[in-house]
């Protein structure tokens, strides 16, 4: 089994500000979203498909070795990647996941979005290969709905409980159970969701996301995003801001409920600060840009890994932005460094 705090020393050394991964507008970049299969048993009418250009969902079969994820990880490491978190299509596919996560370096946070349905015969071994913590997708509690809105087969929701249940049971907590939220659909069941997390006594977050209408014909789906925050402000006795997204995190009657609001928010890109791998193994720098990539797999060497991993970041660049002044902060970056450079 991996230790990951042997040693006296902190595994974290305090990194020199040149160690680190900044992008253009100045973002630090501190944890990497690495899909390891885009092969999945669902097809949730709303997936974005991390991303990826083609969005028919149909897998490339192009998946990264373990060696080369790991690799990866590595050479990120060493410049202030902290945290991972691996995705899909789903990742639990992947019967080497075990194997992937034994080989990765030391960092603060490892974790998994999952749709859950593989997940209850596997949560122990994968806590014990060195998993942290666990996300799962559930957008309702009404197994018919579950299964009109994610395409999977009867008694797939059941699965899902089972998986949330054995995660808590394995320890892969807070476990944080995704739900996107669909005007008409499941905007109704919030209030369930809640009651639902309740159940768990702290052990379980209710991550409430955002759709991101990238198809048109999900457009009718979008709900009132202010309207929500503010009603989720009304009812909790503390709110809290995360660094990541700057995403909001509202405690109401003991439980945590973080809204991810994507859409039109550059407070959101401005404070992104994870870099993409895709499952064929090309550095993504954006979930919404296909044109940027940087194709890590005929990488021989941490030292090329370490050359195309800089370059991805400074390829880096907010989706949404208040332009003027994430531009005025790239062209003050710039003069400063102009200006050191004259000096020094
Ligand atoms: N909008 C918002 N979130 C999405 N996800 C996938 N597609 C979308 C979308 N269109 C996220 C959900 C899901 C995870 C696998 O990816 O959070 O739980």
């Amino acid at each position: 089994m991996k230790d990951k705090n042997s040693g006296v020393s902190s595994p974290f050394p305090k990194e020199k500000q040149e160690d680190l991964l900044i992008d253009p507008y100045g973002r630090k970049v501190t944890g990497l979203r690495i899909s390891i299969t885009d092969r999945c048993n669902l097809s949730c009418m709303y997936c974005h498909n991390e991303g990826a250009e083609c969005c028919s969902g149909s897998p490339t079969g192009h998946e990264m070795a373990p060696e080369l994820i790991c690799g990866i990880v590595r050479e990120a490491a060493k410049f202030g990647i902290r945290k991972v978190k691996f995705s899909g299509g789903e990742p639990l596919f992947r019967k080497d996941f075990e194997d992937i996560l034994y080989c990765l370096p030391p960092l603060e946070e490892v974790s998994a979005t999952t749709n859950g349905i593989l997940l209850e015969k596997r949560a122990k071994a994968l806590k014990v290969a060195g998993l942290d913590r666990i996300n799962i997708s559930l957008d309702t509690l009404i197994p018919e709905k579950y299964e009109a809105i994610t395409g999977a087969s009867a008694g797939s929701f059941e699965k899902v409980i089972k998986g949330i249940d054995s995660s808590v049971e394995a320890e892969l907590t807070p476990v944080k159970l995704n739900m996107v939220l669909l005007k008409g659909v499941n905007d109704n069941e919030i209030d369930s969701m809640m009651e639902f997390v309740r159940s768990y006594k702290g052990k379980v977050i209710l991550q409430l996301i955002e759709l991101m209408d990238i198809d048109p014909k999900l457009s009718k789906y979008m709900i009132d995003s202010k309207a929500l925050e503010k009603s989720l402000a009304e009812k909790a006795s503390e709110v809290r801001v995360r660094h990541l997204h700057h995403r909001k995190k509202y405690i109401i009657n003991g439980i945590e409920v973080e809204f991810v609001r994507p859409m039109d928010n550059s407070e959101f890109c401005a404070h992104c600060s994870r870099l993409r791998v895709t499952a064929d193994g090309k550095f993504k720098p954006c979930l919404l840009v296909n044109d940027n990539l940087v194709d890590v797999r005929e990488a021989r060497s941490p030292e090329e890994i370490e050359k195309l991993l800089k370059l991805a970041v400074s390829r880096r660049k907010p989706y949404y932005t208040p332009v003027e002044a994430l531009e005025l902060k790239k062209n003050q970056k710039e003069e400063k460094k102009r200006k050191s450079e004259k000096s020094g």
